[in-house]
């Protein structure tokens, strides 16, 4: 394995946790940094606190040895040859990424920076953060020979986080300096010569792809806006079949052999045409506000990303219809509800589309009765029990005497649900699902009466 680096990653959400421990895995002495004390415990006694495959193992790997957890951002800025700062950039009320909790951080390493060090943007930052934060680290009296700022942007989903972060399409390194770049070049390149792949551990059931990803340098601003751009694009690409979808639905054909006939052609590719409720999660929704409003402030027309927006809001304004239109009316009705999470095999709910679409038909008057395998105690916080709204144990738990089921994120488990245990226990026999999980004909020999998104209904 090639050398080993002295790293520091700051913030321990889900990309600072994910690269933490994977950059331990690639050989790397990690320090990795969050000024919640309560998080830094937990993690240090091996709880990982987000819900990610194969993360517990490599925390278990790791912990004490190649990572270790701390408050003190001076104590592992002093110690480190890169800083990756992987704090959130949460969205202001103007659909801007705020970046105060970058800006505390780089002003926190300035103050103790006392060799050269490499600050690296992890987190998804609007172009020019990059020059910011080499202002900040000037502003605060860190001389420009000890420093280089590079952008790093991570492509990692929620669910496949640390198989993706191993196992990468490309990795983009935007930098403005060779010495700064050749350092990302050493970090990096356990996966980009390979070496991790043939002497790793493997971490059972997870991808044993050995392909070599590619290692792209870009200046800073490209990398910047590389992030947004392939957020922005994928979000696009999920409203664009949406759309497509309605038409469907207007016209009786079925998205998904339009989506699959779509597919075939390699310049468009088959992922990510999978229409439903609507993109949500911490990432698409916010990062496509963010790189509209760069695009605003520049004075670059970008109003396709309005429209990608507005197909995507609508998507659940038409998801609330279908419900009306299969049961006459809503006020009184009790619906099951299968998912919460914004996508499948996930605790985070952060802008889930299933979250939102249960509290319109709570205002609608209907009541939910809801299961998610790893979501519920999260939602819980959001819409607490109530006349409206109750947990269940199970899917068969929450179909139980229901006037519908509707399916809102897609857990892999729920396509190995027992249909006819499901549909015994309901009232009447109807399944909306906001998701394609279901292969139409399967569920008329069921007897549901099953609603989807740009198919057919089938009675
Ligand atoms: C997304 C990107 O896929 C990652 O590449 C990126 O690194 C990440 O954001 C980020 O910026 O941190 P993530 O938000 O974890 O990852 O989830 P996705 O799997 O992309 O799904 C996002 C939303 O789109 C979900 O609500 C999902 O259900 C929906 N979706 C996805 C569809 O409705 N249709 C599809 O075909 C695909």
């Amino acid at each position: 394995m090639s050398s080993s680096i002295q790293i520091a990653v700051v913030g321990s959400g889900y990309v600072g946790l994910v690269a933490a421990v994977c950059f331990a895995e690639m050989g790397h002495q990690v320090i990795c940094v969050d000024n919640d004390e309560r998080k830094v415990t937990a993690l240090r006694a091996g709880e990982t606190l987000i819900h990610e495959e194969f993360l517990p193992e490599l925390l278990g790997r790791y912990r004490n040895e190649r990572i270790r957890f701390m408050t003190d951002l001076a104590e592992a800025t002093r110690e480190s040859d890169a800083i990756f700062i992987a704090v959130g950039t949460p969205q202001s009320e103007t659909g801007d990424a705020d970046l105060s909790y970058v800006e505390a951080v780089a002003c926190e390493i300035a103050r103790s920076l006392n060799k050269y060090t490499v600050i690296v943007e992890k987190s998804t930052v609007p172009v020019y953060t990059n020059e910011w934060i080499r202002r900040a680290m000037e502003r605060n009296g860190v001389p420009r020979n000890l420093f280089d700022v590079v952008s790093n942007p991570e492509f990692l989903r929620e669910g496949t986080a640390v198989a993706d972060f191993l196992h990468p399409d490309r990795i983009v390194v935007g930098a403005d300096s060779e010495r700064a770049a050749a350092i990302l070049g050493k970090i990096y390149a356990p996966l980009t010569e390979g070496s991790y792949y043939k002497t790793s551990d493997a971490i059972p059931g997870m991808c044993n792809e050995t392909a070599v990803p590619q290692l792209l340098f870009t200046s800073t601003k490209s990398a910047e806006i590389i992030k947004h751009a392939s957020n922005a694009f994928l979000a696009l690409k999920i409203s664009f079949i949406n759309a497509v979808s309605n038409l469907c639905e207007a016209t009786d054909a079925n998205v998904q052999q339009v989506a699959h006939g779509m597919g075939l052609d390699s310049r468009i590719g088959p992922k990510f045409l999978r229409p439903g409720i609507g993109y949500g999660g911490s990432c698409f929704p916010k990062d496509v506000a963010a790189f509209r409003s760069v695009a605003d402030q520049l004075g670059v027309d970008f109003s396709l990303l309005t429209e990608v927006e507005k197909i995507n809001a609508n998507q659940k304004v038409r998801f609330v219809r279908k419900v009306r239109a299969a049961l006459w009316t809503l006020r009184g009705k009790r619906l099951g509800v299968l998912g919460l999470a914004f996508k499948g095999e996930t605790d985070d709910i952060r802008d889930s589309p299933a979250i939102e679409l249960v509290e319109m038909l709570m205002a609608e008057g209907c009541s939910i009765v809801a299961f998610d395998p790893a979501a519920m105690e999260r939602a819980a916080q959001v819409i607490p029990s109530g006349p409206q709204m109750t947990y269940a144990k199970d899917a068969y738990e929450a179909a139980a005497d229901t006037d519908a089921l509707l399916i809102l994120t897609d857990w892999a488990e729920f396509k190995h649900l027992d249909l006819a245990r499901l549909n015994s226990s309901m009232r009447y026999s109807i399944l909306i699902d906001g998701r394609n999980m279901f292969d139409p004909a399967v569920m008329a020999s069921h007897n549901f009466t099953y609603v989807s998104v740009g198919r057919p209904t089938s009675y």
